[in-house]
């Protein structure tokens, strides 16, 4: 048999394969140069953008854990406009679909930045909902249905051209709400998950390690957690017969792992913390799904057919 096709659409963008590098752990693919071979990831997602320049949290930012990584960057990024001056051409030319992550402090501030990437040569917007709404007291918009859906209805009122990917964070306690008040605002496919809410502290200084007190957890540790509600998810828009394309992700390290999120529904999978361990790890992925459809004889679709055309 013909190695199998790995391609995949999601929201109208075709990928050759289902492996995109996750945001914030790929900055603009300059890093990685001499590490992966880029070319031939399915696509990357850019570090967050905010529609002004931002320097990110001061302190510790990174923490090693059991198994996990804590990060505070802070959504440290030059701001939209230099992105699209000097970083989206090389990003381009690399060949994976471009994904801008987009980050806000409020609805206008997202509306505007929704605007000007609505304008550039990006494939995909991916809505970070993680980021805390300071006009509303600083809770973050994906925690509750009713800001989620705000905030993707108004940018998608603005994308004339762009397919819209909302990136869940899996601090909400009603994640399948929020993730419905994301389709019902018009999001063309959703990503889950962010980063987890969760502590460190210095029992030497006997203080927490980052300055906000917490920070955001991701790796293998929160895998198990992060299947599950991509699986939740996916039940979700099956049960409901909606059809929009799911991506999971959450501590993704190999083969099995990619395997087991698209088994629970996905249709593509991003790959961050892992990335930094083995700069090779998505490329090994690549390689290990098409070897794991060939030897069973199977599709790329056939892994998620126990959700039919869903999600
Ligand atoms: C250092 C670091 C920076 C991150 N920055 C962003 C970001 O800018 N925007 C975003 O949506 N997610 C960001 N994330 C979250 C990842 O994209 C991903 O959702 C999360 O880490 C879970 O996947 P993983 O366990 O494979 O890393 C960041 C994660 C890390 C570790």
């Amino acid at each position: 048999m013909n190695s199998p096709s790995l391609s995949v659409e999601i929201a109208g963008v075709s990928l050759k394969n289902p492996v995109i590098a996750a945001s914030g752990t790929f900055g603009f693919g300059k890093e990685y140069e001499f590490l992966v071979e880029r070319e031939r990831l399915g696509g990357i997602c850019t570090k967050a953008l905010t529609l002004k320049p931002r320097k990110g949290n001061s302190g510790e930012r990174l923490y090693e854990t059991a198994s996990g990584l804590l990060n505070s960057i802070g959504l440290e990024n030059p701001g939209i406009e230099y992105f699209l001056e000097r970083e989206l051409q090389s990003l381009k030319e690399l060949g994976p679909a471009v994904i801008a992550n987009l980050a806000g402090s409020s609805i206008e501030e997202y509306v505007e930045g929704a605007r000007l990437l609505n304008e550039s040569q990006v494939d995909m917007i991916e809505l970070n909902i993680s980021c805390p709404n300071v006009k509303t007291g600083g809770a973050s918009f994906g925690l509750e249905a009713e800001p989620a859906f705000s905030v993707t209805k108004k940018v998608r009122d603005v994308l004339t051209g762009k397919p819209l990917m909302v990136k869940l964070s899996p601090d909400s306690c009603s994640l399948t709400d929020v993730a419905l008040a994301c389709i019902n605002a018009g999001a063309d496919a959703l990503s889950l998950v962010n980063t987890f809410k969760a502590v460190a502290i210095d029992v030497k200084l006997r203080k927490p390690v980052f300055k906000n007190i917490s920070a955001g957890l991701s790796g293998a540790a929160i895998k198990p957690i992060a299947l599950r509600m991509v699986w939740g998810v996916c039940e979700m828009l099956k049960a409901k017969k909606i059809k929009k394309p799911v991506v999971g992700l959450g501590g993704i390290s190999n083969t099995e792992d990619a395997l087991e999120f698209l088994i629970a529904g996905s249709s593509a999978i991003q790959v961050g913390t892992a990335t930094f361990l083995r700069p090779q790890t998505m490329t090994e992925i690549i390689d290990g799904v098409g070897d794991y459809l060939k030897t069973n004889n199977l599709l790329l679709s056939d892994l998620r057919s126990g959700f039919g055309d869903y999600s």
